[in-house]
């Protein structure tokens, strides 16, 4: 397998995206637009290329342990999961914000430092914009979706969460009080095969960076 540079890729949209960069950039795999299979892995033999999706917060592990060489993860799962890998290109989709949520009400308990509950699905993010750069103790409740409603059934006063286009906040009548920070699509690469396989990857990175807008 050590022939093979193996790619990570977040399902979902992020992998649809990732697919599209690569293939400008020469990189393919006719095995992945088969219809309706349940494959998990797929491999392009002429390009020595092996691909695979996986859930968000798992990119970075896979990455980190060398299972995958490269992976396209969101920087907001960078942040969170703080793993030891090299993130070496911005890729510039997948944009959105990290920001601290909730109704009006609750801008006044950021103003004062108050003790508040925060329910997030980024803990390690929350903790760290709070604690660190605001010195504001809080009380933080780990959930793994929908947190929007955590200041609806009083759970919780705010959220930590990302912010695409705001219409969730919108519809459920939350909005921006703070934004911790921007986010994209990050390229990621596993310390060992930067060194082992240097050749590749560089080439790899280097082809992708003349793609980017
Ligand atoms: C994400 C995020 C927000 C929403 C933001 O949730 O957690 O809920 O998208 O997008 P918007 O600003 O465009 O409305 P996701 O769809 O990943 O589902 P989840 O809440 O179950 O995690």
């Amino acid at each position: 397998m050590n022939d093979y540079i193996t790619i990570a890729l977040t399902k979902g949209r992020l992998a649809n995206r990732t697919m599209e960069l690569l293939g400008k950039a020469g990189y393919y795999c006719e095995e992945m637009n088969e219809k309706g299979s349940r494959k998990l892995i797929f491999t392009n033999e002429e390009q020595k290329l092996r691909f695979f999706l996986a859930k968000g917060p798992d990119v970075p592990t896979y990455v980190e342990y060398g299972a995958a060489d490269i992976g396209v993860v969101g920087s907001d799962i960078i942040l969170e999961e703080n793993r030891r890998v090299y993130e070496v290109l911005d890729l510039g989709f997948g944009k959105c914000r990290m920001c601290v949520c909730g109704p009006e009400k609750a801008r006044e308990l950021l103003q004062h430092h108050e003790m508040i509950r925060v329910t997030t699905k980024y803990p390690n993010i929350a903790r760290e914009y709070f604690f660190n750069r605001k010195h504001q103790t809080v009380d933080i409740i780990k959930l793994n979706g929908s947190v929007e409603l955590g200041p609806i059934v009083d759970l919780g006063d705010v959220i930590v969460d990302i912010v695409e286009t705001g219409s969730t906040l919108k519809e459920n009548g939350l909005m921006v009080l703070e934004e911790v920070c921007g986010i994209s699509a990050r390229m990621i690469v596993n310390q060992v095969s930067m060194q082992m396989k240097t050749r590749r990857v560089r080439e790899i990175i280097r082809n992708v960076r003349d793609c980017l807008e």
